[in-house]
């Protein structure tokens, strides 16, 4: 048994929190910058980190914050879907953040609903090798699956798994699918960073609001570190934090009595 603990930020509620995950990625931004490299981002999607992007469009509105040479890697897409369809993660992250910066759109890696079944294996390798080439994720956002998922790495992903095509969770299929009108339009697959791939991050910000959340943060952050739970892997990553509001804390064991 392992009860390592990870790094825990609390906040009131969730505006705060990504205000400071914003934050966060604006200053790795300007700190590559002055060493004359480009930042290199692992973004997510989900409801969880939208008031995140919500602040860096602020950020690069009114603070002039460059997004010009940053780099970008997304964890995971549907598998099939088409890059154009509403559902798509490709859509999401455009409509969400990247029309609203300054992102050179050459710079920005999703993996695709549309890479053939015969091709995966070798555009999932190629993914890898692109965020290699580029000097490695500065900092990877995260948000937390109710299957413990980070990415789409579902139970069972184990430690050193890769980017790879895995079949999605019965619990991921059902909070998905609201958005497909049904869960029987939820795709039964999706491609997705491993998660070997995404501890391979310099800095990781796993990002958790509401009390939906409270139970499997605690799994993660207190149960032991197994392919159970995926994020459990986290508390093995030197430069982890969880960014949590009440809510989703509301059921860590205080660390201290009161
Ligand atoms: C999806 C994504 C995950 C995300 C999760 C939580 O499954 N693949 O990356 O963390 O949803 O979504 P939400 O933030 O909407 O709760």
């Amino acid at each position: 048994m392992n009860r390592k603990r990870v790094p825990i930020k609390i906040f009131e509620n969730d505006l705060p929190a990504s205000i400071d995950v914003a934050k966060r990625i604006a200053k790795v931004m300007l700190e590559k910058k002055a060493t004359g490299k480009p930042a290199v981002l692992g973004l997510a999607t989900g409801n969880t980190p939208v008031k995140m992007y919500r602040e860096l469009i602020r950020m690069h509105q009114e603070e002039k914050l460059d997004f010009s040479d940053v780099i970008t890697f997304n964890l995971d897409e549907y598998w099939p879907i088409r890059p154009s369809s509403l559902q798509s993660y490709h859509i999401f992250m455009h409509e969400t953040f990247f029309k609203h910066i300054n992102i050179d759109t050459k710079n920005i890696h999703i993996p695709s609903g549309e890479w053939r079944e015969e091709e995966i294996d070798t555009r999932c390798r190629e993914y890898e090798e692109l965020i290699i080439e580029n000097g490695g994720i500065d900092v990877q956002i995260l948000g937390i699956g109710r299957s413990g998922h980070i990415g789409f790495n579902e139970p069972g992903s184990e430690r050193d798994s890769r980017t790879r095509m895995l079949y999605l969770d019965k619990k991921t299929r059902l909070d998905a699918a609201s958005g497909f009108s049904g869960e029987k339009n939820v795709p039964k697959m999706a491609i997705t960073m491993g998660v070997g791939t995404i501890m391979e991050a310099h800095e990781i910000c796993l990002m958790a609001f509401g009390e939906k959340k409270a139970s499997i943060i605690r799994r993660a952050a207190e149960d032991d570190i197994s392919s159970t739970v995926s994020a459990s892997f986290l508390r093995e990553h030197s430069n982890t934090t969880f960014y949590l509001d009440k809510s989703a804390s509301e059921e860590l064991t205080p660390l201290c009595p009161p």
